[in-house]
């Protein structure tokens, strides 16, 4: 989601009005989500009231509904385009959420994960609630905590309130507040969620990223975690959530505007790499419980029908169906369930085997994606229970599905999907290891043991990311390279694949992925002196003889003049002797290990097609999301 606040002195000549810079911060921060909007204002200077307005859709429905009902362009207004999370994207789900009889505007960017139990608690107290989101629950709290805080002088009530409510607060997020009483400031919180203070003269600004006040000042200051800010027009003070003071972090923003919505990375595609750590922990925040058991009621299938299902068809498109082959791997070992992986265009033309214990799995970054669409749709005709695993909350393919697991990726705006790709992952082991919950086919002791290295693997890819530089180089020495095979083997297989997509999406080079084994059965007659090869080595730790099968292959080619590079574990000596290069990735169990051996090969292919020179973002001929068949 993205997030903006602002306040100002009330000097007509100076101030730019709050709704004005609302609603401009808005508009840059809105690729990080567009499927609703809203803005809330403090009217009048003194007792005052809150003035707001939130539509569903993109920014433009808001600024067609401020049209017909005007708001007054105040001193102190709050704003946000969200990103679906729970509650589906409609006028009432959108933010901000009242609370205090309307006296309080509340906006949220992030996941209370104990908003259910705190829901409880409010309901008891006779709190009504309007939508289904976890923000209001944040919003009544807040409310609550503010009308407790009566021991506590007027103008750092909001603020007490605030560091209250976030002490009761579980999961992540960065929350924006104004109260009616209080006619210029804003109090923000943030925990695991971004958060930027602008410092302006005589005027403060808020929000998700820089990007969110570019146009008025340069001067932003970062928070630290577990920090509580109050701005007013000619302060900005900092607490941690216990009230002590604390110190923010103040810098000079060198990007334009246009870099700021990148982050500072010269592309949405590098930007998209490089928030895969967080693509994939936010995957996996709040879907376990205290004893650490998997916690997936939002499927909204009912556990007993999982427990029947013989068949898994996993369905998609292109980077989504590579996901799919990947989970395939995991599926069966833990659940074991027979699994099959199809191209959803396939699918219905071959008469597949589907009846009432199938479970279909549909994986689309869109959920639009209407290949995909059709072959759920055509699923369940054939009676099949049909999951959608998708990024796009309240899109098409998760509304017509039985049931449905969002990977929370936030909005991946470059044509070819890298952080997607790795959420999709995560969620479908989420999915295999709560059905091998369900269905007793491992113990808790190893789902446990699955799920803690799972939540290792964020920090596993950021230092794959720290450690760029050599796979960059590489790609520009080989920006006029005209053929790259890949190779690999078990989930390596996949990831091959999704390697040789990429170079082929992006840098227009003829690419072709491979299983290792099937190499001296036919395509071994590729390789001649020169020839570049990547090869996705498994861990030498891993199951059976993987590794030294793998490293055979690459014995054989390397005799046939192969120019070989290869991505394997920290500490694997053994295959040093056979490479150009190798690229070293953290040790990680075999079947988490895609989550980390993709990552070279997204940046391989955006360095070599930025080297020559191409749009990445953008590639020719491609669609992000393609709604023809
Ligand atoms: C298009 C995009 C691909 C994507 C595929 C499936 O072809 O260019 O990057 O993998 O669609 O999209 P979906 O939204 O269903 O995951």
């Amino acid at each position: 989601c993205g997030i903006v606040g602002y306040v100002s002195r009330g000097d007509q000549e100076r101030d730019h009005g709050a709704l004005d810079v609302v609603l401009e911060g808005l508009r840059r921060l809105e690729y990080r989500g567009y499927d609703s909007a809203g803005v809330a204002v403090l009217t009048g200077a003194d007792g005052g009231g809150i003035a707001s307005a939130k539509k569903a859709g993109k920014l433009s429905n808001l600024l067609g509904e401020l049209e017909q009902h005007p708001l007054p362009n105040s001193r102190t207004g709050i704003g946000h385009t969200r990103w679906a999370t729970h509650g589906g994207p409609t006028d009432v789900n959108a933010h901000p959420h009242l609370a205090d009889d309307d006296r309080l505007a509340l906006i949220h960017n992030g996941i209370i994960e104990n908003f259910s139990e705190l829901k409880s608690v409010l309901l008891e107290k006779g709190v009504t609630f309007r939508s289904a989101t976890d923000t209001e629950v944040a919003a009544a709290l807040l409310g609550d905590e503010y009308q407790a805080a009566v021991d506590v002088p007027a103008a750092q009530r909001l603020t007490v309130a605030m560091q209250r409510a976030c002490q009761k607060l579980e999961g992540a997020f960065t929350l924006l507040a104004i109260h009616a009483d209080l006619p210029d400031v804003v109090v923000a919180a943030r925990r695991n969620s971004p958060l930027v203070v602008g410092l302006g003269e005589g005027e403060n600004f808020l929000g998700s990223d820089v990007s969110g006040f570019i146009d008025y000042t340069r001067r932003a200051v970062e928070l630290g975690q577990d920090q509580i800010v109050t701005i007013t027009p000619d302060a900005v003070e900092i607490t941690d959530f216990f009230g002590a003071p604390a110190e923010g972090k103040e810098y000079q923003v060198d990007w334009d505007a246009a870099a700021a919505e990148k982050d500072g990375f010269p592309s949405f595609m590098e930007k998209e790499i490089h928030e895969q750590p967080r693509a994939v922990a936010e995957t996996l925040l709040g879907r376990t419980d205290a004893e650490g058991r998997l916690v997936l009621d939002e499927l909204r299938i009912d556990p007993e029908q999982l427990k029947q299902v013989n068949k898994i068809i996993v369905l998609a498109c292109g980077t989504s169906a590579y996901a799919g082959q990947v989970a395939k791997y995991a599926i069966e070992h833990w659940c074991r369930i027979p699994t099959e992986v199809e191209l959803s265009h396939e699918f219905r033309y071959r008469d597949p085997i589907v009846d009432s214990n199938t479970l279909v799995i549909s994986i689309s970054q869109s959920g639009e994606t209407m290949d995909t669409l059709m072959a759920v749709r055509y699923a369940r005709e054939q009676g099949a229970k049909t999951l959608a695993i998708c990024n796009t909350n309240g899109s098409t393919i998760p509304r017509e599905s039985d049931a449905v697991l969002y990977t929370h990726a936030g909005p991946e705006i470059a044509v070819a999907s890298t952080k997607a790709f790795l959420a999709q992952i995560t969620a479908a082991y989420l999915l295999g290891l709560y059905l091998a919950q369900l269905r007793g086919n491992k113990f808790q002791g190893e789902i446990k043991d699955l799920l803690a290295d799972l939540h290792k693997t964020p920090d596993k890819i950021q230092s794959v990311l720290d450690n760029e530089q050599q796979i960059r180089d590489l790609a520009v020495a080989m920006k006029d390279t005209k053929s790259v095979l890949f190779l690999g083997r078990h989930v390596g297989f996949p990831v091959a694949m999704e390697g040789a997509l990429k170079l082929k999406e992006l840098a227009y080079i003829h690419a072709e992925g491979f299983a290792a084994g099937e190499l001296k059965h036919g395509p071994i007659a590729l390789i001649e002196e020169g020839q570049p090869v990547f090869v996705v080595v498994p861990s030498p730790n891993g199951r059976d003889s993987l590794h030294a099968k793998v490293v055979s292959n690459i014995q054989e080619i390397r005799a046939r003049g192969a120019k070989t590079i290869v991505i394997a574990e920290e500490g694997d000596e053994a295959v040093r002797e056979f490479a150009e290069q190798v690229f070293y990735i953290p040790a990680t169990p075999t079947l988490l290990a895609p989550l980390l051996t993709t990552v070279p090969l997204q940046i391989f292919a955006c360095a070599l097609a930025s080297a020559k020179g191409y749009d990445v973002d953008q590639p020719r001929n491609l669609a992000k999301s393609v709604t023809v068949e």
